[in-house]
């Protein structure tokens, strides 16, 4: 079969990212602008300052990413752009691009979703993986765990009922000082204390989640104690929703009989977080973390989700609008 290139596209939250993968599983440019140090003086992301720099950026992004990849533009099989979920005005920018991208070059649209996106990181870093296996979806906005039964098919089999778990990793660092974003800093923090403050862990019924509980806990904690040690406040949230997340996952693995667990999303870059999944390695399961550049929102992996709706028939019309509250 010929080679296939393909040209992703992503604005939903806070980069915008264009990215050049062949056949899926080759990165040939991989340009990130972020935009985390305008964001930073805010304390989290502002959507309105979000979709205007999403405008300013996307052409030197897309240009650079092409550049980088010394290809022509014609050369391209198709354009794939992130259509949610994420947020609406920020999705619009990369889409609203990739479609004029897409009718200028007469190439086919194919849209994404984000989360999609992350899964395929993965493919990314191991060229070798293949579905089936269970996905374990943590980022800023989902939380959630995916029977990825093929490159186009999966089931979500839990998701969080309140907050993400990055989000909790965020409200958390706002609260104790610690800044935007605050999953790395937690992660570093937690580096240097232990883990000996109890705290309660929320439990719900069957695969889902919650972690808005612990969360609440660790913030009524520091509003009580300002003086408690940060770095085992760190390490003893870090434990905590790690083991809510582990039980889960065992669970999991008993329901669907998977072999192979994938960790995608931002906070599948946390160190605690992949030392802990490295302990359930055993004979009969194999883990797989995504290079940690591809942890985090970045157009490669929305370039290789692209891949596979592509050679699979799943292809856009320029009516294709965005969905912010996009599900798998
Ligand atoms: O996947 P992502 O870039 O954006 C979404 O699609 O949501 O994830 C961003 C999230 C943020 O909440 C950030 O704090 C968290 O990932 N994150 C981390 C780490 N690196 C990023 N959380 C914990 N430990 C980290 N090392």
């Amino acid at each position: 079969m010929e080679d296939v290139y393909i040209l992703g596209i992503e604005s939903s939250c806070d980069e915008t990212a264009v990215s050049v993968v062949k056949n899926g599983r080759i990165i040939l440019s991989n340009v990130i602008n972020t935009q985390i140090p305008i964001h930073t003086v805010y304390g989290g992301v502002v959507p309105e300052i979000a979709s205007r720099n999403h405008i300013d950026n996307i052409s030197d992004v897309a240009k650079k990413a092409i550049e980088d990849a010394n290809i022509d533009f014609n050369r391209i099989n198709a354009v794939a752009c992130t259509y949610g979920p994420g947020l609406v005005g920020a999705l619009l920018v990369g889409l609203s691009y990739g479609k004029a991208l897409s009718y200028a070059l007469n190439k086919p649209l194919v849209g994404v979703n984000h989360i999609q996106g992350h899964i395929a990181a993965n493919y990314i870093t191991y060229p070798e993986l293949k579905p089936p296996f269970l996905c374990v979806m943590m980022s800023g906005g989902n939380t959630q765990l995916v029977n990825v039964k093929d490159y186009t098919d999966f089931e979500v089999l839990g998701r969080t009922k309140d907050d993400a778990i990055g989000e909790a990793f965020d409200k958390v660092a706002r609260v104790i000082g610690l800044g935007y974003p605050g999953g790395p800093k937690i992660d570093k923090m937690a580096l240097n204390g232990q883990a000996n403050i109890e705290l309660p862990k929320t439990h719900v019924d069957g695969l889902d989640f919650s972690f808005s509980g612990i969360k609440t806990a660790v913030i009524n904690l520091h509003h009580k104690e300002p003086d408690i040690n940060k770095e085992n406040l760190c390490a003893s949230f870090e434990k905590a929703v790690t083991d809510m997340l582990m039980e889960k996952v065992k669970l999991a693995i008993q329901k669907i009989n998977v072999s192979k667990i994938v960790l995608a999303g931002g906070v599948s870059a946390n160190s605690y977080i992949r030392k802990e999944f490295e302990k359930i390695e055993t004979n009969g399961i194999k883990v797989y973390m995504p290079d940690l550049k591809l942890c985090t929102d970045n157009a490669a992996m929305i370039a290789s989700a692209g891949y596979y709706n592509f050679i699979n028939g799943k292809i856009d019309d320029l009516t294709l609008n965005a969905v912010p509250n996009l599900k798998l």
